[in-house]
């Protein structure tokens, strides 16, 4: 799929607030610093449309880019970001828990994970809570550059452990490096398949 279009459209603190449920949407969701925002913006092919930064808790609300003018890529906060306050970790985590639940035209949530670090709790949590919740979701490992061959497939295998033990089948993931645009074309021809079975056929 090719990418014509890609603009801002609106940042939102709350899903009510989102823009109208017209077109497919695919979020991403993470901890703070995965890379989502620099994800959204490889896909999209401009490295200006989502603000990112090597300081986490860089998004802080839930920002809507619509893309050929015909889909939505969301990106979200992160969660487990441990240098804010309490009372505000638990307003975004309510935000990003509401506004998945509640979002009618969300059809795939991308659930970043950082390959490079062992599988964490905060991670494992979330990922347990959208299977319980039933919410789609595909897994994304990101910041593949950084690893080499053989670290990369040793901690993938870790991962593959981590997840047998309590799924079955196993959940959907790939493995992606915005730096060197890994994985683009893989999770642009998932989003081209769902938004294919989502637009109804013209008569
Ligand atoms: P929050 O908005 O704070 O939740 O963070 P985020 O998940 O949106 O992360 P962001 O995209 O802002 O990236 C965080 C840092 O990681 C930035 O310094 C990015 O340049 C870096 N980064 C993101 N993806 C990659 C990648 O694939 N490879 C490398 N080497 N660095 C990356
Ligand atoms: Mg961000």
């Amino acid at each position: 799929m090719q990418i014509k279009q890609a603009e801002f459209i609106k940042s939102s603190a709350s899903y009510r607030d989102c823009p109208d449920p017209v077109f497919p949407e695919y979020a991403f969701i993470g901890r703070s610093n995965v890379g989502k925002s620099s994800l959204i913006n490889m896909l999209a092919g401009n490295r200006k449309l989502a603000k990112t930064s090597s300081t986490p808790g860089k998004t802080q609300l839930i920002n809507h880019f619509l893309i050929n003018g015909s889909w939505y890529l969301t990106d979200l906060p992160g969660f487990g970001f441990a240098r804010v306050p309490v009372h505000i970790k638990k307003k975004w985590e309510k935000m990003i828990r509401d506004y998945l639940e509640q979002r009618e035209n969300l059809i795939c949530t991308f659930l970043l994970i950082d390959i490079r670090h062992e599988p964490l709790n905060n991670d494992m949590l979330f990922l347990n809570w959208l299977g319980t919740k039933q919410l789609p979701f595909h897994i994304v490992f990101t910041k593949a550059d950084k690893l080499g061959k053989n670290k990369l497939q040793s901690n993938l295998a870790a991962y593959e452990k981590k997840f047998s033990a309590q799924w079955e089948p196993l959940p959907p993931y790939l493995v992606s490096s915005s730096e060197k645009k890994t994985g683009r074309e893989e999770i642009l021809a998932l989003i081209d398949g769902w938004n294919r079975e989502t637009t109804t056929p013209e008569p």
